[in-house]
């Protein structure tokens, strides 16, 4: 379970400080999937962040499985972040000298041994259409195909909270839908809690939930 209680972010700026979220409280269950629109500027990857505990709130306080992230020092917080979290970035963040294969497999790199994690990466690219492509590095892959290693990389530690920042947002249109797609099956398949910013009213319309970012709250459409 995923709980945010009066979830609160200024941003500090010479100016004072810089109001983005205001008092936001939700719970997510596991299963649950949510798009989540707004203007540009609205605070949605903010929001983002926050829920993938990657920068802390200035108030309020945010619980994932029982644990509120920053609470954590240092290096729990990453295992933690490793262990419950997939991030899914615009731009797929790959690293370019390292194949699909070993991309996928970063995040095992530092996860308590679990099983025979190739294989799982394997398998993942094997979902995610890539069978072919294991080896290229992302350089040799199209942009649909880099956002498909993203997707199985975010997925490869079994994460109950998966993270999605415009994860369609540089693809075009019928490259989009198939990616979206295969987020939505794959979610079902994993029962994450998944959580996906998006500009794309067609997208959005996939989830069974949306909210609006609107005047620093989220707001149920
Ligand atoms: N580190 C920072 N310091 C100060 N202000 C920031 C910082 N990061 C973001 N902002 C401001 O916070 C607001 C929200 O930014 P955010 O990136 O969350 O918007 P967004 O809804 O994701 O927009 P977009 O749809 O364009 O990606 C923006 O006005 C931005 O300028
Ligand atoms: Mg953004």
């Amino acid at each position: 379970m995923l709980q945010l209680n009066n979830l609160t972010k200024d941003y500090p700026t010479p100016g004072g400080r810089l109001p983005i979220l205001a008092d936001v409280s939700l719970t997510f269950n596991r299963g649950d999937a949510a798009a989540i629109m707004g203007p540009s500027g609205s605070g949605k990857s903010t929001l983002l962040y926050l829920l993938g505990a990657l920068d802390p709130p200035t108030g309020g306080s945010l619980t994932l499985d029982g644990q509120n992230p920053f609470e954590l020092d240092e290096a729990r917080l990453a295992a933690f972040r490793n262990e419950k979290i997939g991030f899914i970035f615009q731009d797929h963040n790959l690293l370019p000298q390292c194949s699909a294969l070993e991309n996928v497999l970063t995040p095992t790199l530092v996860a308590k041994p679990n099983g025979n994690a190739v294989e799982r990466a394997q398998t993942l690219l094997k979902q995610v259409g890539l069978a072919e492509r294991m080896h290229h590095r992302p350089a040799e892959l199209s942009g649909g195909e880099k956002q498909r290693v993203a997707i199985a990389r975010a997925l490869i530690n079994q994460p109950l909270l998966l993270l999605a920042d415009e994860p369609t947002g540089n693809l075009d249109h019928d490259t989009a839908e198939t990616i979206a797609e295969l987020l939505l099956d794959l979610h079902r398949q994993q029962q994450t809690i998944l959580i996906v910013v998006t500009h794309s009213a067609e997208l959005a319309a996939k989830f069974p939930v949306r909210f609006e970012l609107a005047d620093r709250k989220l707001l149920k459409k």
